[in-house]
């Protein structure tokens, strides 16, 4: 019988308790969790079913009880706290973006391939049942050569100017908010699913909102709230993204077409238990797991999955990949850095009104 892992997770937010739930069920114990004070993470303990809150990050992450590592917390802190579990031998889960910049991705890359431990970046959407069906597609060449990758990542939850966060601030969050939030979960589902690669690209930012804050704080912004990219990739096809955090209405909007000469691939995040399939004669609706489940589908279909068993899924497959597995399309931090290279690129497109070409 394989021994059960141990998680430490560090960051108490949002993405902590969506990880702590996934390492339970994945069948994983939750060791101890460390937030931004002892006080933060003793409040957070009973919430994860956590064995011990840590005094500090470092503290959580060099325990020696400690198998694995979890990074929730805001950007600008991932490389560091990802170099203490690297140095400390630990495997790591680090969430996007895996770094500030494409030098720091590449470096803790590097750092950890040769440290020969298991790491991972939670492109989370990589997990649903609909996603792989529509890769398999592709793949098997069922939808033929493939034209077109466009969609949208839309939210609002920063439409109003009262509205702020620490992803605003250029320091903690990088110096862009919305491609480096939320663009490159779409790149990296794009080039997923369709196997291509962005080549060369011309990227416009806008700011709707200059200031930011409630009325007795209000802070320069300089971070955009809109992202256009246009794009051309190696094997052929153009597209374009829609990325926005002011969409009124729209929560999280991701919407994926690939379309090919034989079939158009939409995958709808909000509504996942579905894939649209577009032939020349007839239009498929394509429910999860029909005629064929895969390892991702874990309740009967009607039965709906979502955005928590993403999460569970990978975790689940960092285990196996731990216990010597090579699970297919497990997000690594070679795709963080590829997510870094594209972001470096979209911030020059933008800065510079200027094509950039990536390499691969
Ligand atoms: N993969 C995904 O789908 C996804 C979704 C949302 C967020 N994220 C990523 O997860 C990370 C966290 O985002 P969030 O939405 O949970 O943010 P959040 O603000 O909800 O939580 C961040 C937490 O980190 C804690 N923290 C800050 N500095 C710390 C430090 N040095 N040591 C320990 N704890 C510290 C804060 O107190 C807070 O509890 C970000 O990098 C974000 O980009 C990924």
């Amino acid at each position: 019988m394989t021994r059960t892992l141990r998680s430490a997770i560090v960051g108490t937010g949002f993405m902590g308790d969506v990880h702590a739930r996934a390492v339970r069920a994945a069948g994983g114990t939750v060791a101890c969790v460390a937030g931004s004070s002892a006080e933060r993470a003793e409040a957070a303990a009973g919430r994860f079913a956590a064995e011990r809150a840590a005094a500090s990050a470092a503290d959580a992450i060099t325990a020696a009880d400690v198998d694995l590592v979890h990074i929730c917390t805001p950007n600008a802190s991932h490389r560091e706290l990802a170099e203490l579990a690297i140095a400390a031998g630990k495997h790591v889960i680090c969430e996007k973006p895996l770094a500030l910049s494409s030098g720091d991705t590449g470096a803790l890359l590097a750092a950890a391939d040769r440290a020969g431990i298991v790491h991972a970046v939670p492109f989370a959407y990589r997990f649903y049942s609909t996603v792989r069906t529509a890769r398999a597609r592709v793949a098997g060449g069922y939808a033929g050569a493939i034209r077109l990758l466009h969609g949208t990542y839309l939210q609002d939850w920063l439409r109003d100017d009262t509205a702020s966060n620490w992803r605003v601030d250029p320091a903690l969050g990088g110096r862009t908010r919305v491609f480096g939030d939320i663009g490159v979960h779409w790149c990296d589902l794009a080039e997923f699913v369709s196997g291509h690669c962005i080549t060369r690209l011309d990227a416009q930012f806008l700011t709707a909102h200059p200031e930011r804050g409630p009325r007795e704080d209000r802070r320069r912004v300089d971070t955009e709230d809109c992202v256009t990219v246009t794009f051309r990739t190696d094997r052929g096809a153009i597209g374009t993204v829609v990325l926005s955090q002011v969409s009124t209405g729209h929560k999280n909007r991701l919407w994926l077409s690939v379309e090919g000469d034989a079939q158009s691939l939409v995958f709808d995040q909000e509504n996942p238990e579905t894939l649209w399939a577009g032939l020349h004669d007839r239009v498929e609706l394509v429910p999860r797991a029909a005629g064929d489940p895969n390892r991702y589908d874990v309740v009967p279909v009607g039965h709906p999955q979502g955005y928590q068993e993403c999460f569970t899924a990978l975790v689940r497959d960092v285990h196996d990949a731990i216990g010597g597995a090579v699970p297919d399309g497990l997000p690594t931090f070679a795709d963080g850095h590829r997510a870094a290279v594209l972001t470096d690129a979209v911030v020059r497109s933008a800065t510079t009104g200027t094509s950039v070409d990536i390499g691969p």
